[in-house]
C-alpha cells in the first residue's frame, strides 16, 4: 500500500540518521518533522481508512474509484479497512458501509434522502436537479418522486403484467432477429428491447424504434457511469467529455421528439381521462407550471431507461444461472406447471410463485446488477457509534453485505439461502425507506413475467464451461457483463414442457 509506505509512523527515524551528521541534515530533519506533523494532522477521525497525507490520500482514493470502478473500489476498501470505513471521492469525505445495522439506519431516516456525484457530470447528463434518480435537490425530488410512485404501483403494476407478457411473446416469436447464424441469441439486446417496449407501452405510449433507442440508452448509461465521479478539471477539456455529451444529446433528442409528439396528442385529445399515463400526468403538471419542460423530459427519460438498464441484465444473469443449475431449473418448471400450466402468467399468480421468487432473490443476491446505493448525510448523526458529519457522502455496499451476514451459504448460489424467511434488514437489493427503488414492486412483477414466459417456451443453454462466474464483468456504477467478450453466447432450445417434467 503506497500510503503505508508514505506513512512516517512506519519508520524508526533515528535508525535512519547516520552517526556523523552533515550540517545540512538538521534543517532537513526539522523540515521533514514539520511536514510529517502536517501529514498526520488530519488523521484524527475515529473511522478507519487511509491517511489524508497532505491530500495524497484523497487523490489516491479518487483515482482508485476511477480506475477500478465504483463497486470494485468499494469492495477493495471494505476488505482493507473493515465494514465501516472512510475514503474521499471528489475530495469529499465518503463512507463505505457494508454492515446491515448501519445500512438499516441510513435507509430508514429521512435525513439521508440525497445522493452525491460530480455536479458538472450530473449537469452534462441532465440529472442535476432534474428527474429522480440523481436529483440531489431534495425539494425538487419530492415533487417528482410521487409521479413515479403512482405510475409504478396500484393499477400500473397490475397492467404491467399483461403488457410485459404481450411484449415477451411478440419478441420471442421473432427470436431470429436477435439470433446469429450459429444459433446464439443476443439475450441482452432481446431483453433490452422487451423492457423498453414494455416501459413505453405503459408510461409514454408513442411508437418508437426499439433497437435504435436501446443503443442510445447504452450510450447514455456509459456517459452516466463515466462522468459521475469525474473531477472538475475533466470538464475543462472539451475533447475529453465531447463523446459523452454527444451520447447524452442523442438519447435526449430522440426521446424529445417522442415527448413532443405526446404533447401534441394531449393538446388535441378530446377526453384526457382515457389517455392518462405517467407522461400525460407530467405534461399536465408542466402546463400548470409545477414542472419545467426540461424536468418533464428528464423524468420520462429516466422512466424509460430504468428497466432496460437493470431488468435486462438481471434476466440475463438469471438465465445463465438456470443454464448452470439443472436442478434449479427443474424446481422452477415444476412450480410453473403446477401454478400456471398451459396459459400465460397472470397478476394473481405472482404471490403463488414461491420457488420463482426465491430463485429471483437468490440470483440478485449472488449476482446483483445494482451492487451499491449512494446517499448523503443531510444532518450530523452518529451511526453505530461513529460520528457522521452533515455533508458526508455515503456508499452502501449492498452486494458485500449480502455475502457477509445471515445467509447460510453466502458464497454459493443455492436456493437454501432463501429456504428460511430472511429478515428484511439482511436483504435489500432495492433499498428501502423514502429513497428506495421506486420500481421495486413492479420489477418483481416484470421479473416473474419474463422468467415464466421465457422458460415455458425455451430451455436456456450456454456453451460448455461458460457460466456466471467466468464471464467478464465490470463492477462500476452497476455490475455489468463485459459486452465485448465472447462469453455472452447463449442458445434457447425450444422446450417441450411435458418431456422436461418427465425427467
Ligand atoms: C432488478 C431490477 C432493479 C433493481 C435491482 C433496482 C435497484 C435499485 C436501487 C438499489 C436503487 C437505489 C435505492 C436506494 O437508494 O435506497 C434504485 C433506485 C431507483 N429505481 Fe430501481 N431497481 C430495479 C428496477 C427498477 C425498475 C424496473 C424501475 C422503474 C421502471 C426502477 C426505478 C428506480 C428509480 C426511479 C429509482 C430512484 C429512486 C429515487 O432516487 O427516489 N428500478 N433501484
Amino acid at each position: 500500500m503506497i500510503l503505508e509506505i508514505l506513512n512516517p509512523m512506519h519508520y524508526n527515524i533515528t535508525s535512519m540518521v547516520p552517526e556523523v551528521m552533515p550540517a545540512a541534515t538538521l534543517p532537513i530533519l526539522l523540515l521533514t518533522s514539520l511536514l510529517l506533523l502536517v501529514w498526520n494532522y488530519e488523521d484524527t477521525s475515529s473511522i478507519p481508512g487511509p491517511g489524508y497525507c497532505m491530500g495524497i490520500g484523497p487523490l489516491i482514493s479518487h483515482c482508485r474509484f476511477l480506475w477500478m470502478g465504483i463497486g470494485a473500489a468499494c469492495n477493495y476498501y471494505n476488505k482493507m479497512y473493515g465494514e465501516f470505513m472512510r475514503v474521499w471521492v471528489c475530495g469529499e469525505e465518503t463512507l463505505i458501509i457494508s454492515k446491515s445495522s448501519s445500512m438499516f439506519h441510513i435507509m430508514k431516516h429521512s435525513h439521508y434522502v440525497s445522493r452525491f456525484g460530480s455536479k458538472l457530470g450530473l449537469q452534462c447528463i441532465g440529472m442535476h436537479e432534474n428527474g429522480i434518480i440523481f436529483n440531489n435537490n431534495t425539494d425538487l425530488w419530492k415533487v417528482t418522486r410521487p409521479f413515479f410512485m403512482k405510475a409504478l404501483s396500484g393499477p400500473g403494476l397490475v397492467q404491467m403484467m399483461a403488457i410485459c407478457v404481450e411484449s415477451l411473446k411478440k419478441h420471442l416469436d421473432r427470436l431470429e432477429e436477435v439470433t446469429d447464424p450459429s444459433g446464439f441469441v443476443d439475450v441482452l439486446t432481446l431483453m433490452r428491447c422487451i423492457m423498453l417496449d414494455t416501459s413505453n407501452m405503459l408510461f409514454l405510449r408513442i411508437p418508437l424504434d426499439e433497437k435504435a433507442i436501446v443503443v442510445k440508452i447504452q450510450g447514455y448509461f456509459d456517459a452516466w457511469q463515466a462522468l459521475l465521479f469525474k473531477p472538475d478539471i475533466f470538464f475543462k477539456i472539451s475533447w475529453l467529455y465531447k463523446k459523452y455529451e454527444k451520447s447524452v444529446k442523442e438519447l435526449k433528442d430522440a426521446l424529445g421528439i417522442l415527448i413532443d409528439e405526446k404533447r401534441r396528442r394531449i393538446s388535441t385529445a378530446e377526453k384526457l381521462d382515457e389517455c392518462m399515463d405517467f407522461a400525460t400526468e407530467l405534461i399536465l403538471a408542466e402546463k400548470r407550471g409545477d414542472l419545467t419542460k426540461e424536468n418533464v423530459n428528464q423524468c420520462i427519460l429516466e422512466m424509460l431507461i430504468a428497466a432496460p438498464d437493470t431488468m435486462s441484465i438481471s434476466v440475463f444473469f438469471m438465465l445463465l444461472l438456470i443454464a448452470q443449475h439443472p436442478q434449479v431449473e427443474e424446481a422452477l418448471m415444476k412450480e410453473i406447471q403446477t401454478v400456471i400450466g398451459e396459459r400465460d402468467i397472470k397478476i394473481e399468480d405472482v404471490q403463488k410463485l414461491k420457488v420463482v421468487e426465491n430463485f429471483i432473490n437468490e440470483s440478485i443476491r449472488y449476482q446483483p446488477v445494482v451492487d451499491l446505493v449512494m446517499r448523503k448525510a443531510l444532518e450530523d448523526d452518529v451511526i453505530d457509534g461513529y460520528p457522521v458529519k452533515k455533508g458526508t457522502n455515503i456508499i452502501l455496499n449492498l452486494g458485500r453485505m449480502h455475502r457477509l451476514e445471515f445467509f447460510p451459504k453466502p458464497n454459493e448460489f443455492t436456493l437454501e439461502n432463501f429456504a428460511k424467511n430472511v429478515p428484511y434488514r439482511y436483504f435489500q437489493p432495492f433499498g428501502f425507506g423514502p429513497r428506495a427503488c421506486a420500481g421495486k414492486y413492479i420489477a418483481m412483477v416484470m421479473l416473474k413475467a419474463s422468467l415464466v414466459t421465457v422458460l415455458r417456451r425455451f430451455h436456456p443453454q450456454t456453451s460448455s464451461g461458460e457460466g456466471i462466474d467466468n464471464i467478464k464483468k465490470k463492477n462500476d456504477l452497476a455490475f455489468h457483463p463485459d459486452e465485448s467478450s465472447n462469453f455472452l453466447r447463449m442458445t434457447f432450445a425450444p422446450r417441450n414442457l411435458d418431456k422436461c417434467l418427465e425427467h
